[in-house]
């Protein structure tokens, strides 16, 4: 093998050795197999083609301080599949199988998985695709479950450093009662054209608004979005935003810091209040902002004016790394060591 730059990953595709596979044909999952191929063969009127069934996942394993690998909160993702799943009326898979695929394909890489103290950790997608062929719209009877892993880098280039983003208002990843709460592809087509143009135009994300009214922050691209004021860390509340992970930690280890938690409609205006915001989720960890562009208003809002994280974000930043590394105890059992 080739060796890696491990310090210089960026988030993206790479390829290992295997991923794994499952079949769901006649009302049921078949066995687990394993290939090398990166291909997936299947019938053009597969649902997923033409319907959009399909979603996904995203977790990481991390080497520790000790040696062992962790993976950070395995049965969640797999219940949050499973919720995806139930809405768009696939089969869902069951959490021991998506468990079991889960360590096998991390198992089968292992030697992909970050060393300690690199700055890198290995990404794992889980995809569950409908690939029975209908051409009226309906759910197909046959799907697919696969687990791919590789190992990345941060997702904001910026790492840990503060990031500018963008509010925008022409567009929504999510209607109000629509599939912004699951992990489904169509929402992350509806957000690619508002995120490109946020890029284009210097910023890390653009920054979604509640798609009703426009008052209330949902969420920040691929993450979500908290802000501290007076020890508190307020997040939206929102029926359109992905429920976190990584935002469902904070919140606890925020408790555990002494912070009040606030989940609720987050107005934009209240941004003029708050001492930090930062994005989060299992790709971005935290990234903290320090600028938020109203694209259609022109007004800005600024935060870290020396440049730097805040306090709270950096404290939580460590303790949550910390737990993910094996340097502070799993009080919560969120981890499972690969073993
Ligand atoms: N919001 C969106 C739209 C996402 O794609 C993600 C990534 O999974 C998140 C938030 C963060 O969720 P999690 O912390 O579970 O990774
Ligand atoms: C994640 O944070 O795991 C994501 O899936 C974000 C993005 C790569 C879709």
């Amino acid at each position: 093998m080739e060796s890696i730059d491990w310090k210089n990953l960026p988030f993206g595709y790479f390829k290992t050795d295997y991923n794994v596979r499952c079949y769901y044909k006649d009302g049921k999952w078949g066995g687990i197999e394993v290939t090398d191929s990166e291909f997936v063969t299947m019938h053009m009127a597969a649902t997923c083609l033409h319907y959009g069934q399909e979603a996904f996942e995203g977790l990481k394993a991390f080497t520790g301080i000790d040696g062992k690998i962790r993976i950070f909160r395995l049965g969640e993702n797999a219940l949050r599949m499973q919720r995806s799943a139930k809405d768009i009326l696939m089969a869902e898979v069951p959490v021991s199988l998506f468990e079991e695929m889960v360590i096998k394909a991390v198992k089968l890489n292992i030697k992909y998985v970050p060393p300690y103290g690199e700055g890198a950790s290995l990404y794992i997608r889980p995809l569950l695709i409908g690939t029975g062929a209908e051409v009226g719209v309906k759910p197909g009877k046959e799907y697919l479950f696969m687990v791919f892993v590789g190992p990345v880098g941060p997702y904001f280039k910026e790492g840990f450093n503060p990031v500018k983003m963008q509010i925008v208002r022409d567009s929504d990843r999510a209607a109000p009662h629509g599939t912004g709460h699951i992990k489904v592809g169509g929402n992350y087509a509806a957000s690619l054209r508002a995120g490109d143009r946020a890029h284009h135009e210097g910023y890390a994300s653009a920054i979604f608004l509640d798609a009703c009214e426009k008052k209330y922050i949902d969420e920040a691209g691929p993450a979500n979005f908290f802000g501290i004021k007076n020890n508190t860390y307020v997040t939206p509340d929102s029926h359109s935003i992905l429920p976190s992970i990584t935002n469902m930690s904070l919140c606890v280890l925020a408790r555990e810091m002494g912070l009040t938690v606030e989940r609720r409609p987050f107005p934009v205006t209240e941004l003029e209040e708050m001492e930090e915001v930062g994005a989060c989720g299992t790709a971005a960890v935290i990234s903290p902002i320090k600028e938020i562009h109203d694209r259609e208003t022109g007004k800005v809002y600024h935060f870290c004016k020396d440049g730097k994280a805040g306090p709270v974000s950096t404290r939580l930043y460590e303790q949550l790394r910390a737990i993910q590394e094996g340097k502070a105890p799993d009080t919560h059992g969120w981890i499972t060591v690969v073993e």
